[in-house]
């Protein structure tokens, strides 16, 4: 659209509504002043031929001979400028004061001479051939005695008359033109005065839109009242404007907020598969590198050809798809994947879909180790059970008899009883600790020294058997917060370990400083130390580097998955380091102040 002012779309027809009303009364005032001038003429022929009459009758000049009549005509008509015809019934001229008779035509069709031959007064305006000029006539019959004995005619020539009126014209248009561009002033004036404060106000407007006008419009003192209304209406609906996008920009900032603090992925896709909006955890769980994923289509932003297809079932379908994939870089991370249409408001198709990524690695994690537990356990059991079972079968095939045999089977049965015993209480102790021993309400101040001295006077018999020695040299004021049933039973497990995995001959020592808010235990041997593979696993329930060994130990390969629950209960943990062959420091981490779970 033309982008004019509105001055210049109402000035215009303004100036042409006034110049023409202005030339139109100009035209009637000149065709009034015509039509007045032509009355004037007409009233002062008719009155001229009326009075020419009366003496022609009067003189009785009809029969006076044409010389005579001639010779009145035209002093008359010299005299009142008008020109004369005496016209006989016949229509035959008989005298004229401006022409010569002899050389006029019969005027008998003349409308004025019909006219007066009829009785009456006869007007008529014309062009004369004769005078060439526009004349108007006007002729009164010649009554003598009752009978139309000729007619008068006077006429006068209209030239004087249409000068005069050519010249009002000419001052009318002048006039007329004056007004016309006074008018004109005036409108582009009054147009201005209406257009000025609108486009004041369009342009606080679009002030007011551009951000330059914070609050409200400025409009001028003199601002007419309906544009104040105007201002004032547009002030209220800016203001109302201003709050709901505040609204809606506080819902939306609480939305990111929620979407970019929830663990789960969340990416929303419209009906065409372009992404409309994507949180912070799915860029991490799908590895979407760009900046700005917003609107492109899903494979450009997913390189993940299994969750698209999830996407694109669940848009073409409407349906809620679910699965499990891989992560797409290589890891072994597993991504639990659902796609829900989005219905549209009416219910109909659908008109886009909600993408929810889950990384449920940790759940199928646990569930393995709950799956290989359950393995274990029956695994840990079978052998004892078969044993017990095998020994007890002998024995009642008849090696009850074989006294010798029969004790050595019995103690066999005993030892696999105990070890299944062992096995029960160790798991008896996780299950426990697993499900809220160690309360922090049982916590008290402990003296490490203490601590280790009774743990140690615990082992010493067994140390002793074996040919292991245990040096202890602790400071007296190390103090620790904890469950002393519970760190005794920790201490004890990495001791025995100690002394277990050293043989004959090894040396284990205990020493205990303070380190960053934690009192530090640590049992040093010098016995077969662990392989650096196995480090890692040690402390996994049953798990044993030396299976044969362990178990010829009695071990179960519970105890130092029991003394990192009971390290972790203490808010502490455990560390080990270890060189094959040359022996291995576990160093038990507990907080000098109660810290429950690290909380
Ligand atoms: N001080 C150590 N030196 C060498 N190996 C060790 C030491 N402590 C633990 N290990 C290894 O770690 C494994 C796990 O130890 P853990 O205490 O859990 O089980 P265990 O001693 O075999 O049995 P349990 O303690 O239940 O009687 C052991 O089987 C052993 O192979
Ligand atoms: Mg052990």
């Amino acid at each position: 659209m033309k982008d004019t002012r509105l001055l210049w779309k109402l000035y215009p027809s303004y100036l042409i509504i006034v110049a023409l009303s202005v030339f139109l009364s100009g035209m009637l005032v000149a065709g009034t002043f015509k039509e007045f001038h032509r009355s004037e003429v007409y009233n002062d022929l008719k009155a001229k031929a009326s009075m020419i009459g009366l003496a022609v009758v009067g003189q009785n000049l009809l029969g006076s001979g044409r010389g005579r009549l001639n010779s009145y005509c035209t002093k008359v008509g010299d005299l009142i400028a008008t020109r004369i015809t005496l016209i006989l019934p016949d229509g035959q001229v008989l005298c004229d004061s401006k022409k010569n008779p002899k050389l006029m035509d019969n005027h008998r069709d003349r409308p004025e001479v019909k006219a007066a031959l009829s009785g009456h007064m006869g007007r008529s305006v014309r062009f004369s051939h004769t005078l060439q000029k526009d004349m108007m006539y006007v002729a009164v019959p010649l009554v003598v005695d009752g009978a139309i004995k000729g007619v008068v005619r006077v006429a006068m020539g209209l030239g004087a008359v249409d000068g005069a009126l050519a010249e009002v014209r000419k001052n009318i248009f002048i006039g007329s033109l004056v007004v016309a561009i006074l008018a004109g002033i005036l409108c582009f004036v009054i147009i201005r005065r209406i257009s000025r404060p609108l486009e004041n106000l369009t342009d606080e407007v679009e002030m007011l839109r551009a951000g330059k006008r914070r609050q409200r419009l400025y409009l001028a003192e003199n601002t007419p009242r309906e544009f104040v209304v105007l201002a004032n209406a547009i002030n209220e609906m800016a203001a109302e404007i201003r709050d709901r996008i505040k609204t809606v920009e506080a819902a939306k900032g609480d939305l990111e907020a929620i979407l970019s603090s929830m663990s789960e992925g969340v990416v929303a896709i419209d009906s065409q598969g372009s992404v409309v909006m994507l949180n912070d955890a799915s860029k991490r769980l799908l590895d979407i590198r760009l900046q700005k994923a917003e609107g492109r289509s899903l494979e450009e932003v997913i390189a993940h050809p299994q969750v698209c297809g999830i996407v694109r079932r669940t848009l073409q379908r409407g349906e809620s798809v679910e699965d499990e994939v891989a992560r797409a870089n290589g890891s072994s991370k597993i991504l639990q994947i659902s796609a829900v249409p989005i219905q549209n408001l009416k219910g109909g198709k659908a008109s886009g879909a909600l993408l929810v990524i889950n990384d449920i690695t940790k759940i199928r994690q646990a569930e393995q180790i709950r799956r290989d537990f359950v393995a274990n356990v029956s695994h840990e059991l079978r052998t004892p059970i078969t044993a017990i079972k095998g020994f007890a079968e002998t024995l009642a095939d008849g090696a009850l008899n074989d006294k010798k045999n029969a004790s050595k089977f019995l103690s066999i049965i005993s030892d696999h009883a105990d070890r299944m015993e062992r096995i029960i209480q160790d798991l008896l102790i996780l299950s426990s600790l697993e499900y809220g021993s160690g309360s922090f309400e049982d916590f008290s101040r402990i003296n490490a020294k203490q601590l280790v001295e009774e743990s140690v006077k615990a082992y010493e018999p067994i140390a002793r058997e074996r040919g292991v020695c245990i040096a202890h040299d602790l400071p007296h004021d190390l103090n620790l917060a904890g469950d002393k049933r519970l760190l005794l039973l920790a201490l004890g497990n990495i001791v025995e370990n100690a002394i277990k995995y050293s043989g004959k001959g090894g040396h284990v020592a205990i020493s205990a400083c303070r380190k960053d808010g934690n009192v530090v235990i640590s049992v040093r041997d010098n016995g077969c130390g662990i392989p650096k593979e196995d480090l890692g696993r040690i402390f996994e329930r049953f798990y044993r580097v030396d299976k044969a060994r362990s178990r010829q130990e009695g071990g179960t390969g519970l105890g130092l998955a029991i003394v990192k629950h009971i390290a972790s209960i203490h808010g502490g943990r455990v560390e080990v380091e270890s060189s094959l062959n040359e022996g291995s420091t576990f160093s038990l981490f507990i907080p000098t102040e109660p810290s429950p779970y690290g909380s």
